[in-house]
């Protein structure tokens, strides 16, 4: 019943939406299932309106996905008897969610169009999409990467970002290993304007001694309360403790002001380059957000697979094609 109740109004969708405006894809897709990014676009919708926070958890696992191997769908792929350790279990991968929103799209891409759209691409569609929902500006993100066959938790642990990395350790991964800029850094880092942080992440930070980087009010009387020493379960906290569901600049505000959760996040003001535009975005409206949209769909293009001989269109993304 409620297959049918969303075939039918992904039929109604294909019905009213003028060709030419359907996607924006610049191959593949278009001609062999141009009704894709509106599938995925339905399917994010949902489960965003379901869950709040899963679109925070979409952006966040495509800059996961593309900054291990490539944006390949790698960090789709579940523990199997012949990889048992897949990225998925990377401890750098904790609290990755959205991966329910990638299942539900392709299977109902799957139906519309079997086999021609592959994870990789449903994830640089979502990704953005949610990054739309949230209010954010839309970028065109174009179709034809492949999924990849590798998936390895050690190369995850090695090409993410732990959040205690100062600015030339950021720099040297996202300038000199990802083909990125500084600016890439800054403007991507501004993400943590959505979303949350397990306290595991942050609470050396709080104790024995508050990290001078860290406003001593904003710890003690924002993340303290959430992250008690004798909690049993890993807390959460939001990542913008101001404005925490809108893809917004308020995190530069925050960093600005020492009040957010990694030091990774202040460690931008450490070079007059990276906090020039921290300031920048803090001070300008508008300045980020069309930013923010340039360098994700830079990001959506991160060492795509295209070669068939390396890359396939998997039939369920958290399994390879044996
Ligand atoms: C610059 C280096 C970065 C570091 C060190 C870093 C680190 C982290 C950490 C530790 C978390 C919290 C994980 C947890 O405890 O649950 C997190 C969450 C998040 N990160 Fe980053 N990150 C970085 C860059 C980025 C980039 C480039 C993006 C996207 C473009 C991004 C998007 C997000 C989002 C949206 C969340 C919240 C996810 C959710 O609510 O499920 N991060 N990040």
């Amino acid at each position: 019943m409620k297959n049918r109740a969303i075939l039918f109004t992904l039929f109604l969708l294909y019905v009213m939406v003028p060709a030419s405006s359907r996607g924006v894809g610049h191959h593949k897709h278009t001609n062999r299932c141009p009704e894709a990014e509106n599938i995925v676009k339905f399917v994010v919708e949902k489960a965003m309106n379901d869950t709040p926070g899963i679109g925070a958890g979409l952006i966040r696992l495509l800059f996961h996905d593309c900054f291990v191997g490539g944006c390949d769908g790698s960090v789709l792929l579940d523990p199997s008897d012949r990889n048992p350790e897949p990225e998925k279990i990377a401890a750098k991968n904790l609290g990755l969610r959205g991966f329910e929103v990638i299942d539900e799209a392709k299977r109902l891409l799957e139906i519309f169009c079997p086999h021609v759209v592959s994870c990789a691409d449903i994830l640089a569609f979502a990704a953005r999409d949610a990054a739309e929902i949230l209010n954010g500006a839309r970028y065109n993100v174009s179709a034809g990467r492949l999924d990849g066959k590798v998936s390895s938790a050690a190369e995850a642990e090695k090409n993410l970002p732990p959040p205690t990395f100062n600015l030339e350790e950021l720099q040297d991964l996202f300038v000199n290993k990802k083909n990125l800029t500084t600016e890439d850094l800054v403007v991507l880092s501004g993400a943590h304007t959505i979303g949350r942080s397990h306290c595991s992440s942050f609470t050396k930070r709080l104790n024995p001694n508050i990290d001078p980087t860290l406003d001593q009010e904003f710890a003690i009387n924002t993340l303290q309360p959430l992250c008690p020493p004798y909690a049993n379960a890993d807390g959460v906290a939001h990542l913008d403790y101001a404005t925490p569901v809108e893809l917004d600049s308020q995190y530069y505000k925050n960093v600005l002001d020492r009040k957010t959760v990694f030091f990774s996040d202040w460690s931008l003001l450490t070079s007059n380059e990276t906090r020039d535009l921290v300031v920048q975005y803090a001070t300008k409206p508008g300045d980020w957000e069309a930013d923010f949209a340039v360098s994700m769909a830079k990001l959506s293009t991160l060492d795509v697979i295209t070669d068939r001989k390396k890359g396939e269109i998997r039939r369920c993304c958290r399994s390879v094609n044996y």
